[in-house]
C-alpha cells in the first residue's frame, strides 16, 4: 500500500525508533501526507516535504481522508530497509469516530513493536538493548520462533510457537530450552549464542512454586478444575474488566497486565488498546495466547512468560498498569508497586484488585475451611489493606483511590449462577453507602495516579 523507500529520505534515515507516545500517519498518498503526531495533543510534530494540507489536528482530514489513514502506532522504526519500517507497533484506520482497529493480519507484529520497550530480565542493566532474531514467521507474517539477545550481557530468551520465555535461564524448562536448541543449533551457531546456564534456584523459590501452582491450574490437573468459571469469578470478573475498561479510552494506549493468568481479564481489554500480558505460568500464558489468537485479538496485544518480581521494562513505557490479584502472588509487593510507578508515564494509572485486609475476613476464611472452592498459594502478603497501599507508597509522587467490592461470599453467591453478575454489582453499591461496611468489602479496588511532572 505504501511506496516506504520512496518515503524515506524526506523523513530522514537511521534508526530513529516513534516513542510509544507518538503516531506515524500515512495516507495512500504518502508523498502528500505523511506525519508523526504526538498522541497526547494530536499535534504533527514532524512532517514530510510534500505538499501535504497544513494539518494540525487528525479532526480536520475529511470523511474520505478518515476512510483511508493509515496510522502506525510509536515504534515504527525508520530506517533504510524498509522492511523495518512495518515493524510498527499496531496499525489503526481512522474513522470518524476515532480510532478503530481493523485489518488484523497487518497488525501481528506485537512482538516486534515490544522489543524497544523491554530490558534484560538478567542483567537488568537499563542501558542494555534487546535484539529480536527471527527464525520462522507463522502464518499472519507474525514472529512464531526466534530469540531476544540481550547488547549487554549477551543472555538470549527463546521464542517458540509464538510464546517469548522472557525470565532468567533459571526459570527456563531444561527439556523445552534443549529441544530449541537442538532444532536451531546452526542459527545459533551463526550468531554465536550458546544454551544460556542456569544459576542457582534459590533466587527463585517463591516463583517456582507460583508457577508449579498455576500450571497445574492452566492445564485442569486433578483436583484444580478452572475455577474462572464459577459464578463468583464469572460475576467479579465481569464487574472487573468493566471498571478497567471504562478507563481505557485511548486506543492508541499501552497496558501491560502483570499475573495475567489464562487471559481472563486481559483479553477483553484487547479491543480497547493495546494490552501487553505476561505471567510466570508457561501453561497459562501459552492458553491465553491460543485463546487470544483464535479470537483474532493478537494485533493488539502479546502473552509472553515473565517475573513480575523485576519489571523488565524502560521506563515510562506504559499509560496503564493493571495486577488483578496478583501483588498477593508476589514475593515483594512493596517494590514491585514502586516499580510499576517507574514503568508509566507520567500521568499513568495503576489499577489492582487484591483480597482485602478487612475485620470480616474471617467469615470468608471460615467459609473455604468448610466449603473449599479453590486452593490459594498466596506469596508474603495474602491480604492488602488501603493502609498498606499507603505506607508502600508515601514519598512517591502519587495519588491512591480505593473501594472494596464483594459484600456477599462467593457460598452464597454461587447458587445463583448467572444472577450472581447483577447481585455483585447491586451488593456492591448498596453495601458502599453504608459507611461502617464500605470499606470491608472483599476485595480491595485500588488505583495508584502517577503524578504528572
Ligand atoms: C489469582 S491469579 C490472577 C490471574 C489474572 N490476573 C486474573 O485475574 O484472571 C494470580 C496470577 O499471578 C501469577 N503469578 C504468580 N507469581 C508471579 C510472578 N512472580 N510473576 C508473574 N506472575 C505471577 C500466577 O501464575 C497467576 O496466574
Ligand atoms: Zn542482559
Amino acid at each position: 500500500m505504501l511506496n516506504l523507500a520512496a518515503l524515506l529520505p524526506d523523513i530522514g534515515s537511521g534508526d530513529e525508533v516513534i516513542p510509544p507516545s507518538q503516531t506515524f500517519v500515512s495516507t495512500p498518498n504518502p508523498r502528500r501526507h505523511l506525519w508523526i503526531v504526538d498522541d497526547a495533543t494530536r499535534k504533527i510534530m514532524m512532517g514530510c516535504k510534500g505538499r501535504g494540507k497544513a494539518i494540525d489536528d487528525l479532526s480536520r482530514f475529511s470523511s474520505r481522508e478518515k476512510k483511508d489513514v493509515v496510522l502506525f502506532k510509536g515504534g515504527a522504526v525508520l530506517a533504510n530497509d524498509p522492511k523495518l519500517v512495518l515493524h510498527a507497533r499496531s496499525t489503526y484506520y481512522l474513522h470518524d469516530a476515532g480510532l478503530t482497529e481493523e485489518n488484523r493480519t497487518e497488525r501481528e507484529n506485537m512482538l516486534r513493536s515490544l522489543t524497544p520497550l523491554l530490558l534484560c530480565p538478567t542483567c537488568r542493566r537499563p542501558d542494555g538493548k534487546m535484539r529480536l532474531e527471527e527464525f520462522r514467521a507463522g502464518e499472519d507474517g507474525h514472529v512464531s520462533d526466534g530469540v531476544l539477545i540481550c547488547s549487554n550481557c549477551r543472555t538470549w530468551y527463546p521464542i517458540e510457537r509464538d510464546v517469548l520465555e522472557f525470565v532468567p535461564p533459571t526459570l527456563f524448562d531444561d527439556t523445552d530450552l534443549s529441544a530449541f536448541c537442538n532444532r536451531y543449533a546452526e542459527r545459533l551457531d551463526g550468531l554465536n549464542l550458546k544454551k544460556p546456564a542456569a544459576s542457582s534456584s534459590e533466587l527463585y523459590v517463591d516463583q517456582i512454586k507460583q508457577r508449579e501452582h498455576f500450571d497445574l491450574y492452566a492445564e485442569g490437573a486433578p483436583g484444580f478444575s478452572d475455577y474462572t468459571t464459577i459464578p463468583f469469578i464469572q460475576a467479579t470478573s465481569t464487574r472487573y474488566v468493566r471498571l478497567a475498561g471504562t478507563r481505557l479510552t485511548d486506543p492508541g494506549a499501552w497496558l501491560l497486565d502483570i499475573g495475567c493468568g489464562t487471559g481472563a481479564l486481559s483479553s477483553p481489554l484487547m479491543k480497547k488498546c493495546t494490552v501487553i500480558a505476561f505471567d510466570v505460568s508457561r501453561k497459562a500464558v501459552r492458553r491465553a495466547n491460543e485463546d487470544a489468537r483464535a479470537r483474532g485479538l493478537l494485533g493488539t496485544g502479546t502473552f509472553f512468560v515473565g517475573d513480575g518480581s523485576y519489571l523488565p521494562f524502560v521506563s515510562s513505557s506504559f499509560d496503564h498498569v493493571n495486577t488483578l490479584g496478583a501483588l498477593h502472588h508476589l514475593p515483594n509487593p512493596k517494590e514491585v508497586i514502586a516499580d510499576i510507578q517507574r514503568i508509566l508515564k507520567p500521568g499513568g494509572v495503576h489499577f489492582a484488585i487484591e483480597n482485602n485486609k478487612s475485620a470480616f475476613r474471617k467469615i470468608f476464611d471460615l467459609l473455604m475451611m468448610i466449603r473449599p472452592l479453590w486452593i490459594e498459594e498466596a506469596g508474603t502478603h495474602p491480604l492488602i489493606s488501603r493502609q498498606m497501599v499507603l505506607d508502600w507508597t508515601k514519598g512517591l509522587p502519587v495519588r491512591v483511590d480505593s473501594e472494596t467490592s464483594v459484600f456477599l461470599p462467593p457460598q452464597l453467591l454461587n447458587p445463583l449462577g448467572k444472577f450472581a453478575i447483577p447481585a455483585v454489582e447491586l451488593s456492591d453499591r448498596l453495601f458502599s453507602l453504608i459507611p461502617i461496611w464500605n470499606r470491608h468489602g472483599g476485595q480491595l479496588i485500588f488505583s495508584i495516579t502517577k503524578a504528572e511532572k
